[in-house]
């Protein structure tokens, strides 16, 4: 029986929601703090039928298994549909968002507040290490696309199927 269980808290798990296409270090940082707060954590890849990424959700799913394998609370999956609906159906009470700059914040905040008043599901927000604070994966993917050194932005794992990705294309 866990502590928190023992002391008649309910178990924490937390869900880490993302496009993840693909996953950088920013979002592992998050991951991997979030791990460190919450019993359990489900990284929940978003399936978007109106928006085909560079990976395939599978292809995600299958990075992100390897880049968290190290953390034993990790779990991976994908959802569709609204995020409320997975963490309800999942018993999930927590969204955990990176904010990496006042620019995220507003819409951040804008989905956290429709998150809770749609099914009391809260949201907290960890700030992005600064080292971080410039990268998302649609930065990468165009810059790495132009032949650009993106190695230090990615796990290597990442890194080596981007650099497939796009030596195919
Ligand atoms: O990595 P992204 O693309 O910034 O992630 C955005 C994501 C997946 C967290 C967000 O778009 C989302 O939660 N989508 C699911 C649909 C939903 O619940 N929409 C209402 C949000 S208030």
């Amino acid at each position: 029986m866990s502590a928190c269980a023992k002391n008649n808290v309910a178990p924490s798990r937390a869900v880490c929601p993302g496009s993840f296409d693909p996953p950088t270090l920013g979002h592992l940082d998050i991951i991997g703090r979030a791990a460190a707060l919450f019993e359990h954590v489900t990284v929940a890849v978003l399936i978007n039928p109106d928006k085909r990424g560079l990976f395939e959700v599978p292809e995600r799913l299958d990075l992100l298994r390897v880049i968290t394998a190290r953390w034993p609370n990790v779990g991976v999956d994908s959802f569709s549909g609204l995020l409320v609906d997975y963490c309800t159906g999942n018993d999930i009470r927590a969204i955990v968002k990176g904010v990496r700059a006042v620019s995220d914040f507003d819409y951040e905040l804008q989905m956290a507040q429709m998150n809770s008043g749609l099914a009391s599901v809260d949201t907290l927000f960890i700030p992005t290490n600064p080292k971080y604070s410039f990268l998302s994966s649609s930065l990468v993917k165009q810059v790495a696309k132009y032949g650009g050194d993106v190695s230090a932005l990615l796990p290597p794992a990442v890194f080596r199927a981007l650099t497939t990705k796009l030596a195919g294309d």
